[in-house]
């Protein structure tokens, strides 16, 4: 752990957009530390996402994510990949930009759905709300949190992480 940042690289986008996968490379690429929200979340809870759903539903999940964003001010600056969720609070939206850049990783429904593995673990996907219902409402939250967004549809993690850094470093963030 580095010295406490408001300088992290975060990025933002739809279940199945490439969040993880594309911190990763970035990471690497990089050479910055990488942070998973999920992750921590679980790490904090001592129980993966599915049950903590289970035990204190979706809004109980959202006040530990807040918690946990609100955290990352003390980290040293980090590739940050956030659940699809994180923007719907309007407190952690705030954050999210308090915190870094955010990128904003778009891609359409059909093909998010399409790149989900692992379904089981993501609860809102057999919830009672249609996917296309959540994903509609999340489109203008994601635009409205950005900085920067970017195109992933028919492209590579490689080509997506690779598209990243060229915007940032045209930005003078990298
Ligand atoms: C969620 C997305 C998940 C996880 C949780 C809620 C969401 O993360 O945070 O299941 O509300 O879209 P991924 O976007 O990494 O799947």
């Amino acid at each position: 752990m580095g010295e406490p940042t408001n300088n992290h690289i975060l990025l933002i986008g739809f279940m199945g957009s490439g969040k993880t996968s594309v911190s990763r490379r970035m990471s690497k690429l990089t050479g910055l530390s990488l942070i998973d929200l999920d992750q921590r979340i679980e790490a904090l809870e001592h129980r993966k996402i599915p049950e903590i759903f289970d035990d204190v539903g979706e809004a109980g999940f959202r006040r530990i994510e807040t918690q946990v964003l609100r955290g990352l001010t003390q980290e040293g600056r980090s590739i940050v990949s956030c659940g699809g969720g994180v923007v719907l609070e309007a407190e952690n939206r705030r954050i999210l930009k308090e915190l870094g850049c955010v990128i904003y990783l778009k891609v359409p429904l059909d093909e998010a759905v399409g790149r989900i593995s692992q379904p089981e673990t993501r609860p809102l996907l057999s919830g009672s709300r249609p996917v296309s219902e959540i994903y509609d409402e999340r489109i203008p939250l994601y635009e409205e949190t950005a900085d920067i967004t970017i195109e992933t549809s028919g492209r590579s993690v490689h080509e997506i992480a690779t598209a990243c850094i060229k915007v940032l470093e045209e930005r003078g963030a990298l």
